[in-house]
């Protein structure tokens, strides 16, 4: 696609030019997975691969969709934007519905031409950065008084309540209040956020891609969310009220489980109390410049999330063992949703080429496909591509 010029083809499509170009970024979580839709306290960070929307506006009511990805192309109408069978421009649409729904009505059509690095179904965020992507393009190009915090919220509105993910708001909240080189301790209950600059001294974060693809929608994303709402219930009726499960502490796990009764939601809740203390922890050995227990935490998140909340699977876990086998590493994890999708490792520098050479190696020999390794910068969220 690098050889396409897009503008040209926007031409082509739409018999229009290009009015305004927008961006935006991927993202990886460093810890604190699968706590934000129970209260919890994450740690994600862009990356500096993108989604872009070549925008302009028309003088009817139509909205013109393509995604050069997809290669395909859709027309809709301004009064037409009920949700059709499970499909990429659920996204675009979506965000549409939602912003007239918030009372951000647009008086005329517009055409839309999407193209992406980030790839689908990866775990590291396509779809928020679509959803995000869509709405600020919107709201800049309609001057609508959304700032970055409602893009995310109405962003996360589209996600659960049209396209049907019960995801809580970490991805949309990075993508649109990312900050160049700082990653964002982010509170999901209270949705108060710090930045806090990703130094890592000699060492580098790679992101692995397993190239094992899945879609959340019909994955075990939702059976997990409904299995904490589950528990909490059961929490709250027989032991104490909380807000949500990440404000229960690990001295009270005994008395938790026995009032759960049940090996599975047992261990859901364990690796939600434990991974939220491990943010915590996770934060204060960055700070302390301790990267030694940085990586261990990255290793415990890995394990709690394979053996309690069950959400890795035989890619994942091949990946991630392979890496922490290697000179240089200090840990590794998934990141993201899992079930598939992208893992991370912190190496040393010296040691990134063998690295990435070994950890393929094997990674192809066991599994018999290939998987990709890259080092990413952190740049800044959503916003127009200069
Ligand atoms: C997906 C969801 C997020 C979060 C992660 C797991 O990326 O969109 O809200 O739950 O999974 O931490």
């Amino acid at each position: 696609m690098e050889n396409v010029d897009v503008k040209d083809v926007f031409k082509q499509l739409y018999g229009a030019d290009v009015k305004s170009v927008y961006k935006a970024p991927a993202r990886i979580n460093l810890i604190g997975e699968h706590i934000d839709y129970n209260g919890g306290l994450v740690f994600p960070a862009t990356i500096g691969i993108y989604t872009k929307c070549y925008f302009s506006k028309r003088n009817d009511n139509e909205i013109h969709l393509c995604s050069l990805n997809k290669k395909k192309a859709v027309t809709r109408t301004l009064d037409d934007l009920e949700k059709k069978e499970n499909s990429w421009e659920n996204y675009p649409i979506g965000a549409v519905y939602t912003l007239a729904r918030n009372g951000f009505k647009l008086d005329k059509g517009f055409n839309m031409l999407f193209t992406s690095e980030i790839p689908m179904g990866s775990g590291l965020s396509s779809s928020a950065a679509i959803l995000d992507l869509t709405i600020y393009t919107l709201k800049s190009e309609y001057n609508f008084d959304i700032d970055n915090k409602l893009v995310s919220l109405l962003a996360w509105e589209t996600e659960n309540k049209y396209c049907g993910l019960s995801c809580g708001i970490m991805d949309q909240a990075i993508i649109a209040l990312g900050k160049e080189n700082q990653a964002m301790l982010l509170d999901c209950y209270k949705y108060k956020y710090d930045y806090y600059p990703f130094n890592l001294g000699d060492y580098r974060l790679l992101v692995m891609k397993t190239n094992k693809p899945r879609s959340l929608t019909d994955s075990k994303y939702n059976e997990r969310v409904k299995e904490c709402d589950i528990a909490l219930d059961l929490i709250k009726e027989k032991y104490r009220h909380a807000n949500n499960l990440c404000e229960y502490k690990m001295d009270e796990i005994d008395k938790i489980k026995s009032i759960l009764n049940s090996d599975l939601l047992y261990r859901r809740v364990l690796h939600v109390i434990s991974e939220n203390q491990r943010v915590y922890d996770f934060k204060d050995a960055l700070l302390k410049g301790d990267l030694v227990r940085v990586g261990k935490l990255l290793n415990e998140s890995h394990f709690s999330l394979k053996d309690n909340y069950e959400v890795t699977g035989a890619h994942l876990d091949t990946i991630t063992e392979l890496a922490r086998k290697q000179k240089g590493c200090l840990g590794a994890r998934m990141t993201g949703a899992g079930f598939g999708g992208c893992a991370i490792a912190i190496v040393n520098k010296d040691n990134i080429e063998e690295f990435k050479k070994n950890v393929k190696e094997g990674y192809s020999k066991i599994l018999k496909i290939e998987c990709d390794i890259f080092e990413c910068e952190i740049p800044n969220g959503v916003g127009k591509d200069e």
